[in-house]
C-alpha cells in the first residue's frame, strides 16, 4: 500500500492522467502485476512468441511502436531495441520501472499519451474524440505496431468516470465503450505497417473446483477474427480479487492483425 502512494506521488504523470484516473489504475495495475507475476509467467511467454512472430520477415525494422506498453511485461523492450533503429513506448502513464529501465537504450523512447483520445471529453476541454494515433500513421518508418494488450483497458477509466459524473459525455456518448474499442481497432487498421494485436477478449470467474461460475465480454460486444493464437491467463488466483474464485481471461495474439483481418473478411464472402 505504501508503494502505492509513494508510486502515485512521484510518478510523473501528465495532470491529465492523474485527474482522469489513468494514473490510479496503473498503479493498482503494477501492484496486481507484481503480486500475480508467476500466474502471468505464462501468459507474458505466449505474447513474446506471438512478437517473435510478427518480427519474422519484417522486410523493415525502422521504428516500432508499442501501443499500452505499461512496464513491458509481455514484451521485451530488450529484443526490440536491438531490432529495430527505434522503438517509441506510448501508454497514458509510464511508472518509475519503464523510466528506468527505457535509460539503457538510448533508441527508446517514452510518450505518455491517451489512445483514446478522450481525455479532453472526460475533462469537459471538447465535445467529441480526437484522434491522437494520426501522428503516428502519418510517420513513413513505422514498420511494425504492437498493441499490447490494452485493448480490454482502454473504455474501463472512461467508461467509469462518464457513467460516474454523467453530463454532456454521457448524453452524447452513451456507448462510449464500444467507440472507445471500435475506435482502437480502426485505427490499427489504418496503419499501413504490420500490427501485432495482443488481447483479451473474455472474462471467466472460476471456482475453486474449477466450475466456470461467470463469463464477461471485455471488449463491449465487439468481434475479433479468429487469432493465430489462444490461450488462459490467470489475471487473478483465487484470492486474489475474490475468496471464492479466480479470475481467468481468454487471451489472443494476432502476429499479422491485417492478415487475420483479411483470412476472416474471405472466409465470410
Ligand atoms: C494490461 S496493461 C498492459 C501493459 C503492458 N503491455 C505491460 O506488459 O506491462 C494495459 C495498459 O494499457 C494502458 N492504458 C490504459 N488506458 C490507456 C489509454 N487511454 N491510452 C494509453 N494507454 C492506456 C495502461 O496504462 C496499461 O499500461
Amino acid at each position: 500500500m505504501l508503494a502505492e502512494v509513494l508510486a502515485w506521488l512521484f510518478t510523473p504523470a501528465t495532470l491529465d492522467a492523474r485527474r482522469t484516473g489513468h494514473l490510479t489504475a496503473a498503479v493498482s495495475l503494477w501492484s496486481r502485476a507484481r503480486r500475480c507475476r508467476t500466474d502471468w509467467a505464462s501468459h507474458e511467454a505466449r505474447c513474446g512468441a506471438v512478437v517473435e512472430r510478427a518480427l519474422d520477415g519484417l522486410p523493415a525494422r525502422r521504428t516500432c511502436l508499442v501501443l499500452g506498453s505499461g512496464l513491458m511485461r509481455d514484451v521485451s523492450l530488450a529484443r526490440l531495441a536491438e531490432s529495430f533503429d527505434k522503438v517509441i513506448l506510448v501508454d497514458v502513464v509510464h511508472l518509475w520501472p519503464i523510466r528506468l529501465t527505457a535509460r539503457r537504450f538510448p533508441n527508446v523512447r517514452l510518450v505518455d499519451l491517451d489512445v483514446t483520445g478522450t481525455t479532453d471529453l472526460l475533462l469537459g476541454r471538447a465535445t467529441g474524440l480526437a484522434d491522437p494515433l494520426a501522428r503516428f500513421r502519418a510517420d513513413p518508418t513505422i514498420d511494425l505496431v504492437i498493441s499490447a494488450n490494452c485493448l480490454s483497458q482502454l473504455a474501463l477509466t472512461p467508461v467509469e468516470r462518464v457513467r460516474r459524473r454523467g453530463g454532456l459525455p454521457l448524453i452524447r456518448f452513451p456507448d462510449l465503450g464500444r467507440r472507445i474499442v471500435e475506435g482502437h481497432l480502426d485505427a490499427l487498421r489504418r496503419f499501413s505497417a504490420r500490427v501485432c494485436l495482443l488481447t483479451d477478449d473474455e472474462g471467466l470467474d472460476v471456482g475453486a473446483r474449477g466450475e466456470i461460475l461467470e463469463r464477461y465480454d471485455l471488449l463491449e460486444g465487439i468481434t475479433l477474427p479468429p487469432a493465430d493464437d489462444d490461450w488462459e491467463w490467470t489475471l487473478a488466483p483465487l484470492g486474489e480479487a475474490a475468496r471464492d474464485h479466480a479470475v481467468v481471461h481468454r487471451a489472443h495474439g494476432f502476429a499479422d492483425f491485417h492478415a487475420a483481418d483479411a483470412r476472416h473478411r474471405r472466409a465470410a464472402t
